[in-house]
């Protein structure tokens, strides 16, 4: 896809579809993040795929009232942890899953930044979960992606600020 497009296509998705997301594309998306710039090449972040809906739902059942679902259908979920004591953890991180979110744009996968997990695996009281998902001590969660496929029209840019800059010549 060409980038102005993939820009425009990226949005945020709300209501993913039942369907499995074939193993190499989820592998490519995960590639994608290796491309992210960072503080002093320190590539800060771990990243969780988990690629099983009982999990998934587990998940959501930590984080909400089960009023409506959290993770919005999605099949797969990538939990994004980044190492604390590095120069700019968070944004090493977010900066890789950016490169994720629209990788999986360009391979016609929806994705959601779902923010309230990290309260989950940041809470000593999980410690065991995160060990279980092999995430070493030091790391801390900034958040997750819902990723998966999607049925209905992707949605319209919600509106944007354009005065986000000045020009100093
Ligand atoms: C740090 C961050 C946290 C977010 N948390 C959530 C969330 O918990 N649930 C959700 O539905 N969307 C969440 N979003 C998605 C934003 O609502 C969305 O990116 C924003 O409304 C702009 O829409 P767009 O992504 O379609 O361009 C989050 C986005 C970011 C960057």
């Amino acid at each position: 896809m060409e980038f102005q497009e993939l820009l425009n296509k990226r949005r945020s998705i709300r209501k993913f579809a039942d369907r499995p997301v074939e193993s190499a594309k989820l592998l490519k998306v995960m590639d994608s993040a290796a491309y992210a710039a960072s503080a002093m090449n320190q590539q800060s972040w771990f990243f969780v795929l988990i690629d099983n809906k009982s999990i998934i739902e587990d998940l959501a059942h930590l984080i909400s009232d089960g009023s409506f679902d959290p993770f919005y259908g999605a099949n797969n979920l990538i939990l994004l942890f980044c190492k604390e004591d590095n120069i700019a953890p968070v944004i090493d991180t977010t900066l890789a899953a950016s490169n994720m979110m629209y990788q999986a744009c360009d391979l016609g996968l929806g994705t959601c930044w779902i923010h309230r997990v990290k309260d989950i695996f940041n809470d000593p009281k999980y410690h065991l979960l995160k060990e279980k998902m092999a995430v070493e001590e030091g790391y801390s969660c900034i958040g997750s992606l819902a990723i998966g496929y999607y049925d209905q029209k992707t949605p319209e840019m919600s509106e944007r600020r354009r005065d986000y800059f000045s020009i100093i010549k």
